[in-house]
C-alpha cells in the first residue's frame, strides 16, 4: 500500500477574534484571539484544521510519486498516516480510498496552478440566501452602505490638473451607442411574461453559438469553434446550461445548449414550482432576478482552457474574463430584442451542478445570468439615470 500527498494543498493560519468574559474580568478588553492552522484541500471542497506536526509530515511526503505507507506509519505512526488518509490530505492506493483517488485524479488530470484551485473551490456557495431582505438589511442603498462603509475610493482617477488636461473632441455617435445606453441591469421582470422560441434561439445563438468553426487536422479532430466574444487562448470552455421556466412550447426544465449544432439537449423536465425553486437557489435567493423566464448557468470546463494553459498563474483569470465577456454579448443582446437581462456571481455553485449533475472537478459554474421581458412597472431599483428604461414615475418606456 503506498500514499502521496493530495494534488493541491494550501495551508492558511486562520486568525478569529471571539468575545471573552473572562478577559474583562482580568481587566483586559473581552477580546480572545485564536489562531488555527487549516489546510485547505481543493478536491474535497473541504478545509480542515492541522497541526505545525501534521504540516510538516505532509510538506514531507510528495504528491507526484508514491511513497511506502508502513515505513510512513513505522515512522509517523499508524493512526497520524491513517488520520491523514481519512481526511484525503494523503491520497492512498487502496481500493477502500478510490473515491478520493479519483477525485484527485480528476483535479489532477485539469492542470490547475494550486492558488487558484484554491480560490475557486473555496469562493464556491451552497445554500447560502444573500437576497434575502433581512441578509440585505443596511446594504440596500449606496447611503446606507456610505454610513456603515464610510466613504468609497472616488469614481475615477486622475492624474492632472484640470488645467492641463487635453479635452478630446465629442465621440461620434451612431446606433450601437442608443444600443449601450439603453443596457441597464434588469431586476424587474414580468413574471407572466412567456419567452418565444425565437427569442431563446436567438439569444443562445448570438451569444454561445458557434459562428464559424474551423477543423484543425493534427491525426485528432480538433474543432476550434468563433463565438462573438472572444476567449483566452480561442478555446471557449464556458457551456451554457439553462434554467427554462416560460419559453413558449418547450417544457419547463433544464437543458444544455449545443452551440455547434445550435440546438437544446433536454436534461430534466422540471415542475414549474420546482424550477422556480431551483432558480431562486441558483442566484442565492435574488428573486428580482429569480423571475426571469430564462436563466442560464455559465459553466467552464476547466481542463479545456488548462490543456493549453498547465498550471498557469493566469489561467483561471482568463476564465473568469471569457464569462464576463459572454455576459456583456448577453446584455447587449437582449437590449437589441427590448428584453432586460442581468448576471451575478452571487450564486450557490454547488446546488446548480448537483441540479444540472455537472462534475464540479471538471466543469463548474462561475456565473448566471438570465434575460425576458421587462414588467410594466419598477418595483427594485435598477441603475437607469438617464431614464431611458423607466419613467420617474416607475412606469416602463414603451
Ligand atoms: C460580475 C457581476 C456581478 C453582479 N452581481 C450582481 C448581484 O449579485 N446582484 C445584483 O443585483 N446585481 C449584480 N450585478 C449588476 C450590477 O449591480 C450592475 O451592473 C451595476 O449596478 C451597474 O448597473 P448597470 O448594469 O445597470 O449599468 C453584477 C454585475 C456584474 C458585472
Amino acid at each position: 500500500m503506498h500514499v502521496r500527498r493530495c494534488a493541491h494543498l494550501m495551508f492558511e493560519p486562520r486568525e478569529s477574534v471571539q468575545f471573552d468574559l473572562d478577559s474583562i474580568a482580568a481587566g483586559g478588553d473581552g477580546l480572545r484571539t485564536e489562531l488555527t492552522l487549516l489546510a485547505l484541500v481543493p478536491h474535497r471542497r473541504e478545509e480542515t484544521a492541522v497541526s505545525a506536526k501534521e504540516a510538516a509530515l505532509l510538506a514531507g511526503i510528495p504528491s507526484t510519486t508514491w511513497t511506502d505507507y508502513a515505513a510512513l506509519a513505522a515512522h509517523h505512526g499508524a493512526a497520524v498516516v491513517q488520520d491523514l488518509v481519512a481526511r484525503g490530505l494523503l491520497i492512498c492506493d487502496a481500493p477502500e480510498h478510490a473515491a478520493d483517488r479519483a477525485r484527485d485524479d480528476r483535479l489532477r488530470d485539469a492542470n490547475w496552478h494550486t492558488l487558484s484551485a484554491a480560490q475557486h473551490y473555496f469562493g464556491c456557495w451552497n445554500g447560502v440566501r444573500s437576497g434575502d431582505e433581512n441578509q440585505r438589511a443596511g446594504y440596500l442603498t449606496l447611503q446606507d452602505l456610505i454610513a456603515k462603509l464610510g466613504e468609497p475610493p472616488p469614481p475615477v482617477q486622475t492624474h492632472a490638473a484640470a488645467g492641463s488636461r487635453l479635452p478630446l473632441p465629442s465621440p461620434q455617435t451612431t446606433a450601437f451607442d442608443a444600443l449601450l445606453q439603453r443596457r441597464t441591469t434588469c431586476r424587474n421582470f414580468d413574471a407572466d411574461a412567456v419567452l418565444t422560441q425565437h427569442e431563446l434561439a436567438t439569444m443562445l445563438h448570438r451569444v454561445f453559438g458557434a459562428q464559424g468553426a474551423l477543423r484543425v487536422t493534427g491525426g485528432g479532430d480538433t474543432t476550434v469553434i468563433k463565438r462573438n466574444s472572444p476567449s483566452g487562448g480561442g478555446l471557449h470552455p464556458t457551456g451554457a446550461y439553462v434554467i427554462a421556466q416560460r419559453v413558449d412550447a418547450l417544457p419547463c426544465g433544464l437543458y444544455h445548449y449545443e452551440p455547434l449544432a445550435h440546438a437544446l439537449e433536454p436534461l430534466r423536465a422540471l415542475p414549474p414550482a420546482d424550477a422556480a425553486d431551483l432558480a431562486l437557489r441558483s442566484v442565492a435567493a435574488q428573486a428580482y432576478f429569480a423571475a426571469a423566464p430564462v436563466l442560464v448557468v455559465f459553466a467552464v470546463r476547466f481542463p479545456r482552457n488548462f490543456w493549453k494553459y498547465r498550471n498557469h498563474a493566469k489561467a483561471y483569470r482568463v476564465t473568469t474574463l471569457d464569462v464576463g465577456h459572454l455576459s456583456q454579448t448577453l446584455y447587449l443582446s437582449a437590449t437589441d430584442l427590448g428584453l432586460g437581462a442581468f448576471v451575478t456571481a452571487a450564486i450557490n455553485e454547488v446546488e446548480i451542478e448537483q441540479a444540472f449533475g455537472l462534475d464540479p472537478l471538471v466543469e463548474s459554474a462561475l456565473a448566471v445570468s438570465g434575460f425576458g421581458r421587462r414588467a410594466a412597472r419598477r418595483e427594485t431599483p435598477e441603475f437607469d439615470p438617464r431614464g431611458l428604461v423607466w419613467r420617474d414615475d416607475g412606469s416602463r418606456m414603451a
